[in-house]
């Protein structure tokens, strides 16, 4: 049985896969089949994306909130994972704990499927390789800077993209905000300067993910010099800019940027909803 928690989860033959069939014409390959899209998390671009993939493929997507499903509390974690498979094809989860899903996967009931976790967004890295693709025409050599908070699910999900496909990965962080346990290859710099010289790509997310209210002044004070402005992207005149969203206009990027003319933040949040439709049939080849 195939889930996907992760990048690492995958070989370079697998993204690849999901890739091209995150560009296929939607044939129905889900008529009749159920897919549980469960949030411990808000959302707007998983939830709509995974819907409207789900439909796209024919199949039906089911809604559902922690306090309803009870994860852990109403009911044991095999419970639920034993009883969505009597309805769904795959069950996919935004969830606080990564080791929730781990879990889940290890029931081996049906395909768990990962809509972010506090250590991994790989549903985000498939449309940014997506996005990438596009832009710059390959993904192999591409230069892609990631500023900012570098220790998150974002930037490790495309740190893992970006090693398994030849692009190169650098981030530039404060000390303490470095992502851990880096796949090989990647390259942590302190200074963003250096870090989008000839880049193709400059990244950022928020300095404050869910779930991190409390430290939220602490983070902001650490990643001032971090912010993605104009005067950083002259330093990078070919790049594109990409955010996963939502962002904080005035925190980690200006609205200058983030509004530009090299933001292609709307074509990446497209990206959400054909990488989804690769991620879930490629949940179920084979
Ligand atoms: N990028 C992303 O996952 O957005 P949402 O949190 O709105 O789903
Ligand atoms: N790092 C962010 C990503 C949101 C899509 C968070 O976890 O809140």
């Amino acid at each position: 049985m195939k889930h996907l928690l992760a990048i690492r989860d995958l070989s370079p033959a697998d993204l690849e896969d999901i890739l091209a069939m995150s560009e296929e014409s939607a044939a129905k390959p889900f008529a009749d089949k159920g897919v549980a899209l469960y949030f411990e998390k808000p959302s707007a671009r998983t939830r709509n994306s995974m819907e409207m993939a789900v439909a796209q493929l024919g199949g039906h997507p089911v809604y559902l909130q922690k306090d309803e499903l009870g994860i852990g509390l109403r009911e044991s974690v095999e419970d639920v994972t034993r009883t969505l498979a009597c309805f769904h094809a795959i069950a996919a989860g935004r969830v606080k704990d990564h080791r929730l899903l781990t879990a889940m996967a290890a029931v081996n009931a049906l395909p768990v499927l990962n809509m972010l976790s506090d250590t991994d967004h790989p549903l985000q890295a498939l449309a940014d390789l997506l996005t990438i693709r596009q832009l710059c025409g390959r993904i192999e050599g591409v230069k892609v800077a990631f500023v900012g908070d570098a220790n998150n699910n974002v930037a490790r999900s495309l740190a893992e993209g970006c090693t398994l496909l030849g692009a190169e990965l650098i981030t530039a962080s404060p000390a303490g905000y470095e992502l851990q346990d880096p796949p090989a290859g990647v390259r942590q710099l302190a200074d963003p300067v250096e870090a989008v010289a000839g880049a193709d790509i400059v990244y950022t997310d928020v300095w404050v993910s869910m779930g991190q209210d409390r430290e939220a002044e602490r983070r902001r004070a650490a990643c001032s010099a971090y912010q993605v402005d104009a005067a950083l992207m002259a330093h990078a005149p070919d790049a594109f800019f990409l955010h996963c969203l939502p962002a904080r206009r005035g925190e980690e990027v200006t609205a200058e940027v983030i509004d530009g003319p090299r933001s292609v933040i709307w074509q990446q949040a497209e990206n959400r909803m054909h990488s989804a439709r690769g991620a879930l049939q490629w949940l179920l080849k084979d």
